[in-house]
């Protein structure tokens, strides 16, 4: 029997031509989930699958994936990831591990290799959760952690459309129900989005976890008036209370430390006049550690230096969650499954917890879960200029399609 090959043209052939969809002028690409661009991916992306002679399912939410049968039957090893980015994404954020899982199967085929277990390569809906918040809302609804109807009545940050409707509209609301299958296993390359690999120079990351997510919303209302005649005491200046909550979500991470780090990254005032007190200000923040007990800590602290300063200035505060994950850790086993398959390669490898969300975090609870890092250079992602060496892909392709040949048994 041939041994199956992962094949560097094909899947940077697949790389390129996925990111030519939503692709902005400068680099980098803009396919925000259920937009005409995120359509124009998927439908790429199941005639894909169909070439590879996958059995294509799409559930109520809009989660894509192509399943290699078996002899067996039953629930498959999976691999998966998204293909939604946000608004200034690379090539490689989520698409790698979908097309990486393609690849899989790809030399899988090439090589006539059949498996006791059913293989599946899935995308899932809006991870990224920039358009529609929360993110890994697809992972979340098909592992029954997030509700299906909360869901599609979700309102876009970006204007009024509603999640089922586009959904609808791209003609991706599928037949198959929520929580309706959970994978053997799931395993999920994805690029690493931080520095560590690349100033390591480690090729490969068997990541062990995902760090605690949480992200509020703060809407603050005053008084908009004149700047050059209202005195400072007499303002309800919504912008100065963002920016005192900017401030000091910034301070808490600094005090506590790493794992600890904080993001503002919505900050409007209205009505945005150089001469105007500003009446409104809305801002989003990211707090993320690796342990609950400090997260719960940063949000308390943040959200009573929220009231105190909108207090203070006699304005009103409104907030509201947007997405609250707890940091999960993955499978013990196929955490070393994923080291042994590397150091077998001769690759250098070493463990290390996700800083970003990914869809696998979704599994874990369910099913044995696990990811595969590869080098991200300069340690840049949601930015255009991300990327990742050909060869760092390949070897990143290579473990998973050990590990997966693992799970799926090979059938003599
Ligand atoms: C998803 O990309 C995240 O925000 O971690
Ligand atoms: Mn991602
Ligand atoms: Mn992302």
């Amino acid at each position: 029997m041939t041994r199956p090959e992962i094949s560097a043209n094909r899947l940077m052939a697949r790389i390129k031509r996925l990111g030519e969809v939503g692709a902005l002028s400068g680099g980098g690409v803009c396919r925000l989930a259920l937009t005409d661009e995120d359509k124009q991916g998927r439908d790429l992306l199941v005639s894909w699958m169909q070439e590879l002679g996958l059995k294509v399912s799409i559930d109520v939410i809009g989660n894509i994936w192509g399943t290699r049968e078996a002899e067996q039957g039953g629930p498959p090893i999976m691999m998966g990831s998204h293909i939604d980015t946000v608004a200034t994404g690379g090539l490689y954020d989520g698409a790698a591990g979908v097309l990486v899982g393609l690849e899989v199967i790809d030399a899988l085929n090439a090589a006539g290799i059949k498996t006791v277990r059913p293989v599946a390569v899935a995308a899932f809906t809006n991870e990224e959760g920039a358009r529609f918040a929360p993110d890994m809302m697809g992972s979340g609804v098909h592992q029954g952690a997030l509700d299906l109807d909360m869901m599609l009545a979700t309102v876009a940050t970006d204007g009024d459309a509603v999640f089922g409707e586009e959904l609808n509209r791209i003609g991706y609301a599928g037949p198959v129900p929520a929580a309706s299958m959970t994978p053997a296993a799931y395993l999920e390359l994805h690029v690493e989005q931080g520095p560590v690999l690349e100033q390591e120079r480690i090729q490969i990351g068997a990541v062990t976890g995902v760090q605690g997510i949480s992200w509020t919303e703060y809407v603050i209302e005053g008084q908009s008036n004149h700047a050059g005649t209202t005195p400072m005491s007499m303002r309800h200046d919504a912008g100065a209370v963002a920016a005192e909550i900017a401030v000091e979500a910034r301070r808490i991470a600094v005090d506590f430390g790493p794992p600890q780090v904080s993001t503002v990254g919505v900050f409007e005032v209205s009505p945005g006049l150089v001469n105007v007190v500003p009446q409104f200000a809305r801002i989003t923040v990211d707090l993320r550690n690796t342990d609950d007990t400090l997260l719960i800590k940063a949000e308390q602290q943040l959200m009573a230096r929220a009231k105190a300063a909108a207090d203070a200035e006699g304005c009103t505060l409104k907030t509201r969650s947007l997405a609250r994950f707890a940091p999960v850790a993955f499978d013990e086993t196929l955490v070393a499954k994923v080291e042994a398959a590397a150091a077998a390669r001769q690759l250098s490898v070493r463990r290390m917890p996700s800083g970003a969300g990914h869809d696998a975090q979704m599994f874990a609870p369910n099913c044995p879960s696990a990811m595969v890092f590869v080098p991200s250079e300069a340690g840049l992602s949601h930015n255009i200029n991300e990327h990742t060496e050909e060869a760092d892909l390949v070897a990143g392709a290579n473990v998973l399609l050990d590990v997966i040949l693992d799970l799926a048994g090979e059938s003599k």
